[in-house]
This record gives C-alpha cells, structure tokens and sequence, in this order.
C-alpha cells in the first residue's frame, strides 16, 4: 500500500460554509495523515507494507487494526462529499432507499437519528446489507467491511470532524451533510459495482 497522503478530490475551501477549510486542513493533514504516519512506523518496510490497505484491515487486529481502518474510514470520508452535494438523490438511488426506508425522508430521517444516538466516537453508513440499503454506525475505528457490508457513503462522527464548525451541535453538522455535503454520485457508483439482489420476502 501507499503511505501517502493523498490530495482531497476539491480544495480546501471547497465544502464552506458547510464545513471550513481550517477543519478539512487539520482534520485531513493531523488525523487522517497521522493514522498513515502511525501505519508506516507499525509496517512500513515489512511483507505486510505490500498488501492492500483492505487486506491489512481484514487481517489486522488491535492497534493495526484500528489505525489502518482510520486510514481506510478517512479516504472513503472525502469520497463521500463534493461541493454543492447534498438534496434530493438522482432516480435509481432515490428508489432505492424507498424500497429500503418507505421514503426518502425515512432514509434521512434515520441517519439523523443514528447519528445522534452514537454514543461518542465512530462513524454512521449507508450501506447495503443483504440486498438491502441499511443506515448504520460503528464504533471508534470499526468499519462495515468486518460486518460483510458493502460502505455507500460515510460521515465521520468524532468530534474532530465537526467542533470548529459546529461545536457540540452534531445535529447541525448531520443536516449539513445530507442537505449540502453528501455525493450521491459516489453512492451511485458504489451501488452499481454491487447492485441490490432482488428482496426475498
Ligand atoms: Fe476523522
């Protein structure tokens, strides 16, 4: 794997008002840089360095585990927002999450709610389950690949994300998220490489 940083997909400044460029800068070049700097002292230069960054997350367990899995939930963070995303999601994911939610407003509804009932650090996904679209969250490091779930989108729910911007206000920073922020068009394609199976009843 690469212990690079890569450079975010928009510029820094990109997603303001909705999140500032002070945040994405510390959160992208403190955090997710050092859970990469922290994985090249852990293998950096053994066997281990040439595996995938999903094999080292499969296979990892304990501090490993958890820094790769940073590494991992942070890349899939700056994938899963774009400037002037968020609203209404283009037609097949739209019908999608009403045969999984009832309604589009059943999807926000209950990543709202998630995100708000996790208690401290972690993550809330979309993700699909078993052929069905699912809103869920994880604990600290934890991700849904270890639960055989295929990630559609993620928000990073540790404070570091949001309390520059937002404070304690968790709430705000979610609605941001889902009204400006989210990028239906990775959700899009995440989906197509593995589409909903046709639900048994
Ligand atoms: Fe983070």
């Amino acid at each position: 794997m690469d212990f690079a940083l890569r450079a975010l997909p928009y510029a820094e400044n990109a997603l303001e008002p909705y999140l500032g460029a002070e945040t994405l800068r510390l959160h992208r070049e403190k955090h997710h840089g050092g859970y990469l700097d922290e994985l090249e002292r852990l293998i950096g230069g053994s066997p281990q360095a040439a595996d995938s960054l999903e094999t080292i997350v499969a296979t990892a367990t304990g501090h490993l585990f958890e820094t790769a899995a940073q590494v991992w939930n942070h890349d899939f963070l700056w994938r899963s927002m774009r400037p002037r995303g968020g609203g209404d999601p283009p037609g097949p994911i739209a019908e999608a999450l009403v045969r999984s939610f009832g309604d589009v407003d059943g999807f926000r509804r209950m990543f709202r709610m998630e995100a708000m009932e996790q208690f401290g650090s972690g993550w809330i996904w979309l993700v699909l389950d078993r052929g069905r679209l699912r809103v869920t969250t994880t604990d600290n490091a934890q991700l849904p690949l270890t639960r055989g779930q295929t990630p559609l989108v993620t928000l990073d729910l540790w404070e570091h994300a949001y309390y520059l911007d937002y404070r304690n206000e968790r709430k705000r920073y979610v609605e941001a998220f889902l009204d400006h922020l989210i990028d239906w068009d990775f959700v899009a394609a995440n989906l197509k490489a593995e589409p909903p199976r046709a639900q048994s009843v």
